[in-house]
């Protein structure tokens, strides 16, 4: 009799034990789980930001890679904040340069939007990871969502980002243990490579067009810009 119990209550704490070990598994992957950088700032954050390295949802031949690629945000007077970015082809070194509009979510200050005004024209969700401002940023980006399940993302990217060309070792082997509890796969994950200078664009009257353009494609999320504007608050 007491071996009987002894047993079953065995058995149930292996079965309860498998069990939370596939929930605590599964659990980081989805968006919901994602960690976000707590008291996220995203005045510290503006300025330039070079691709360290990054990981892509599909193998990338080494030929389609772009090298010298930064991104590069700043606030208007309003708080709207814009961006843009720009990188070499690796096989012409010819420089290419895309506005980028970026909405902050009422959800968590971490949680940014992006529209891309050169490509897919669509908002996708870029989420700040973990941050120090002054060295290093990682941020994952999804592209869209699972079609079954709004919490799971179809197309994920995630980025090391560093305020210089390189960033140390420890940083990215910190970096790629974050990109895997993100469910990201390693052997996608790409180094971006710098040689000679960069592209420095002309971006003159850039932030204005970037937001008309982003505007007029999305109307209706005028208002959450003005919403969040800190020039209409305080
Ligand atoms: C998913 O959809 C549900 C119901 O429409 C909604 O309540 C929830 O906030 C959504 N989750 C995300 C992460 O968008
Ligand atoms: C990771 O990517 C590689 C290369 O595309 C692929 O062969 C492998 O199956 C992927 N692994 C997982 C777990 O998806």
């Amino acid at each position: 009799m007491m071996v009987g119990v002894v047993r079953y209550t065995l058995i149930c704490m292996v079965s309860l034990c498998i069990a939370m070990v596939s929930v605590s598994g599964q659990a980081p992957c989805t968006l919901s789980n994602v960690p976000l950088q707590q008291n996220f700032d995203i005045d510290l954050f503006l300025g330039k930001w070079y691709e360290i390295e990054w990981v892509s949802p599909a193998y990338m031949d080494a030929g389609e890679l772009w090298i010298n690629y930064y991104h590069v945000y700043s606030a208007d007077e309003y708080g709207v904040v814009t961006g843009y970015y720009s990188g070499k082809d690796s096989n012409t070194a010819q420089c290419f340069l895309g506005g980028l509009a970026v909405l902050k979510s009422t959800d968590h200050p971490a949680k940014m939007l992006l529209y891309n005004e050169q490509k897919r024209k669509v908002m996708y969700d870029y989420w700040i990871v973990s941050t120090d401002y002054t060295s290093y940023a990682i941020a994952y980006g999804c592209l869209n969502r699972a079609p079954d399940s709004n919490d799971t993302c179809a197309t994920a990217r995630s980025w090391l980002w560093g305020r210089s060309r390189s960033l140390p070792e420890s940083v990215k082997v910190n970096a790629r243990t974050i990109f895997e509890s993100l469910c990201m796969n390693l052997t996608l994950l790409y180094a971006t490579g710098w040689r000679g200078d960069e592209c420095i664009p002309d971006v003159s009257g850039f932030a204005e067009r970037v937001n008309t353009d982003r505007v007029s494609f999305l109307f209706p999320l005028l208002t959450v810009v003005f919403v969040l504007s800190r020039s209409f608050c305080c």
